[in-house]
Formats: structure tokens, C-alpha cells, sequence
């Protein structure tokens, strides 16, 4: 039975210039290269210069996932942006995006799932794509947290950089199995009891101020490997599938020992897993499009190969998507 699937066309990314490494970070707070590193498998961040929003970083992506796709931003009729830091509390950053790609027609809307962000904004995307509402959309994922971290705060502050990454999605029929191009299946979850563990303390209704990002680091860590593998292993039923299936795991990039755990908890070989944390650090919404550009770009990820996308947050949020690329 012919389905409609939402198939990647092409995918983009964009690092602000600014490197911070774990040194200079250690000339500031009561920290070290070896605990971030063996804590986190983090060595370096990119940091937005002055000036630089997320629109901006969302565009700059954007425009590459276009160019990779071979497709003009005029046939794109949805751009769903995935960020926890828009440049202004309205509107959102997703409508700058799209005037910034000179595109006047469709709907452009932002999600908020923190770092779960790009998951929902994949799943929005697909759903939509689907049911035949649009037939082409960009998802971004877009951040600069280097805006909400308490720099004194060496609990937080060592862990986030900023960062874009976005995917091109088209409509298109399929047979109806699991060996068909596109998204598979996604599963979204939420836990609001959680919300206290990781969250801002400002925001416009609360107390008309941004805010700072705060987090108990251990209780997140404590959850974070049973969501994944509780969200994954139900990707794998939906769709009929196993861990022997994936090519490859493009989790969220918050901390490789979290990443480790899941694989490992999974029977996801290490060599099928990508880790770009070490470069970026955790680019909440952004980490799994900056993720997947960069081992689409060289070369790992191909056409046909299964690879499964998971992420966990505040709220808590949690999710995955299977997909064919
Ligand atoms: O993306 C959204 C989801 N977020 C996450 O997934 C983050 C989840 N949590 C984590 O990744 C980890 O909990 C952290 C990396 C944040 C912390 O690692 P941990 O192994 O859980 O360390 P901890 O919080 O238990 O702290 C251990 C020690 C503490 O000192 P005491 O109390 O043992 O003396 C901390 O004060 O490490 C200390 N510490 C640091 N030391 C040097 C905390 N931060 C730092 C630091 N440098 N930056």
C-alpha cells in the first residue's frame, strides 16, 4: 500500500567561528580539561559572536541544507524551527529565518522542547507532510545558549556551545514498509513532574527577564539512559526492526558517557554510533542536525542507510525518529 513518506533531501550546518576550548574555560572557573573531558567527552565549544542570533545561525544552516538538496527556498511551503533561545520572545525566530530566505508564502513556526527540540520539530514536519498539508519543509535546530549559561556556574557553564543544523523534507510515496526512503517513525514524550531539574529561572511571564539556564546534572543523568532506550526500543517495534538493523545512532550530543550507556544498554555497536560532542558540546536543538551534516558530509551516512535519531531534556522531554536517509 503506497504511503507518503518524508524523505531528507539534503542537510546543513552552521558553527559560529568563536572556539572556546576547556582551557580557557579553566581560566575562568574552578575547572579542568581532564574532569570536563572525562565527565562529559566535551574539549571545545563554538560560542556566537556579539551580535550573531539564532536566526542568524538558523539561516546560515538553512541556506545549506538548500544548497545540498538542490532545491530553491521558494519551494520550501514549511519551515518548522526547533530553539529554546529565540532572539525575541515573539515572534518567532522561525518567521526571521524565513524572510531572511526571501520566502513570503506557507508557515513558519518555532517548537520548544529544549534539547528534545529537534525530534518534535522532525516529528511536526513529518506529520504535516503526510496528512498533505505542505510538501516541503525545512526543520532546523537552532541555539546559542552561550546567552543563558550562568558563566559562573562550573556545574553548567563548561557543557553547551552554540550551533545550527537543518534538514530538507519532501512528501514523497512509498511502498508502506520498513525498507522505504524517509521517516519511519517517531515517538515524543514528555514528564513535566521533572521540570525543576533543568530549566531557566527567568522568562516574560514569570519575571520579565531571560533568565539563566539552571541543572541538577546527576538527577538528569540518572533518567537520561532509560528514556533513550525506552523511546528507541519503541521505534524498533513500530517499524519491526533491531538494533542489528541501524547503520547508524545520531543521539543528542550532551555527554558521551550517556551516549555510551544507551548504545551499550542496547547492543548498538560503538563503531555505529556518532559522537561529535567533543567538538560542539551540547547544542541542545542543534546537536542532531550538526551531528548528522557531519557524518552525512563525510561520508558514513548513505543513501538507504537506517539511522536512528534520539535526544532527552528538560522538562522532561524525550524522543526518537527512525529513518531511512
Ligand atoms: O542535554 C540535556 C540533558 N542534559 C544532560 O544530559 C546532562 C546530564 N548530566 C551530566 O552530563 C552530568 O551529570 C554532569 C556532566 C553535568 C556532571 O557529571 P557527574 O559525574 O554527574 O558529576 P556530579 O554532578 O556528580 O559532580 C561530581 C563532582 C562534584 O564535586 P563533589 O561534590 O564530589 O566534591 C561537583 O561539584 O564534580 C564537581 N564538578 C566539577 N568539577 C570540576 C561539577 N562540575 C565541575 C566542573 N569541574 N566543571
Amino acid at each position: 500500500m503506497t504511503v507518503m513518506r518524508s524523505v531528507v533531501l539534503g542537510y546543513g550546518s552552521y558553527l559560529p567561528e568563536r572556539i572556546m576550548t576547556n582551557a580557557e574555560l579553566a581560566a575562568k572557573v574552578d575547572t579542568s580539561d581532564e574532569w570536563i573531558v572525562q565527565r562529559t567527552g566535551i574539549r571545545q565549544r563554538h560560542i556566537a559572536a556579539t551580535g550573531e542570533f539564532t536566526s542568524h545561525l538558523g539561516t546560515h544552516a538553512a541556506l545549506a541544507a538548500l544548497a545540498n538538496a538542490k532545491v530553491e527556498a521558494h519551494t520550501i511551503d514549511l519551515i518548522v524551527l526547533a530553539t529554546s533561545t529565540p532572539d525575541n520572545t515573539f515572534p518567532a525566530t522561525a518567521v526571521q529565518i524565513q524572510s531572511a530566505l526571501g520566502i513570503h508564502h506557507g508557515a513558519a513556526f518555532d517548537v520548544q522542547a529544549v534539547c528534545t527540540g529537534f525530534i518534535f520539530a522532525l516529528a511536526t514536519a513529518d506529520n504535516f507532510l503526510k496528512s498533505g498539508a505542505f510538501k516541503r519543509a525545512l526543520v532546523i535546530g537552532a541555539e546559542t545558549f552561550s546567552r543563558i549559561l550562568d558563566w559562573q556556574d562550573r556545574g553548567t557553564c563548561v557543557l553547551f556551545g552554540d550551533g545550527a543544523g537543518a534538514v530538507v523534507l519532501e512528501a514523497q510515496p512509498q511502498p508502506g514498509t520498513n525498507k522505504d526512503r524517509g521517516i519511519l517513525t517517531t515517538h515524543l514524550r514528555s514528564d513535566g513532574r521533572h521540570k525543576d531539574k533543568l530549566f531557566v529561572d527567568g522568562g516574560p511571564s514569570s519575571t520579565q527577564t531571560v533568565g539563566h539556564l539552571r541543572m541538577e546534572g546527576r538527577e538528569v543523568f540518572k533518567h537520561a539512559v532509560g528514556m533513550i532506550t525506552d523511546v528507541i526500543e519503541d521505534a524498533f517495534k513500530a517499524t519491526g526492526t533491531t538494533a542489528d538493523d541501524i547503520d547508524w545512532l545520531v543521539p543528542h550530543q550532551a555527554n558521551k558517557r550517556i551516549i555510551d550507556a544507551s548504545a551499550k544498554k542496547l547492543n548498538i555497536a560503538p563503531q555505529k554510533v556518532v559522537l561529535t560532542v567533543d567538538l560542539h558540546g551540547n547544542t541542545s536543538a542543534a546537536s542532531i542536525p550538526l551531528a548528522l551534516a557531519v557524518a552525512a558530509g563525510d561520508g558514513r551516512i548513505k543513501k538507504n542507510d537506517l539511522v536512528m535519531l534520539e535526544a532527552m531534556g528538560g522538562g522532561f522531554t524525550w524522543g526518537s525518529a527512525l529513518l531511512r536517509w
